[in-house]
């Protein structure tokens, strides 16, 4: 089963909407096998973002990712990484279709609320980097309502 990595951002947390996020991804049908709140380290808000490096925008995201407590997950479930992605919506808020993470609570891209990996190998190196190698999963007994 494929899974991703999520994180809701400080201003997720500060703004006391992890119950509200958390909640969308699970009412949808994600499992969650992974879930803790932590202030990032430096060290590994500059290995998570490594591919944003040379952008304009790199050092307002790291300082923006370690101002503030997170909540990192792993999610679990059939095309796992597109079904939080679509959950959260395109990465400005403003450009979000209603009823995306994004575009509900959202209005500017440095203050998007959250990170979902964007692939299958992003997804295995952020899983990896956050949580290690070693996840067990879990038998929901309501999945049988949820996958055919
Ligand atoms: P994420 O990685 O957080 O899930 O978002 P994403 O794939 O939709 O967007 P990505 O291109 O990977 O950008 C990572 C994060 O950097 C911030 N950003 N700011 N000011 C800007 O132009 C700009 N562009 C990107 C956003 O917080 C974005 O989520
Ligand atoms: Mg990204």
């Amino acid at each position: 089963m494929e899974r991703t990595f999520v994180m809701l951002k400080p201003d997720a947390v500060q703004r006391g909407l992890i119950g509200e996020i958390i909640s969308r991804f699970e009412k949808r049908g994600l499992k969650i096998i992974a879930l803790k709140l932590l202030q990032v380290p430096q060290s590994l808000a500059e290995k998570h973002y490594a591919v944003h490096k040379e952008r304009p925008f790199y050092q307002g995201l790291i300082e923006y990712i370690t101002s503030g407590p997170v909540v990192a997950m792993v999610l679990e479930g059939p095309s796992a990484i597109q079904a939080a992605r679509s959950t959260m919506g395109v990465t400005n808020p403003v450009a979000a279709a209603p009823g995306t993470i994004r575009a509900d609570f959202g209005m500017e891209i440095g203050r998007n609320l959250t990170h979902g990996s964007d692939g299958a190998e992003t997804s295995a190196f952020e899983i990896s980097l956050w949580f290690g190698d070693e996840l067990d999963t879990w038998q929901r007994d309501q999945d049988r309502w949820i996958l055919e």
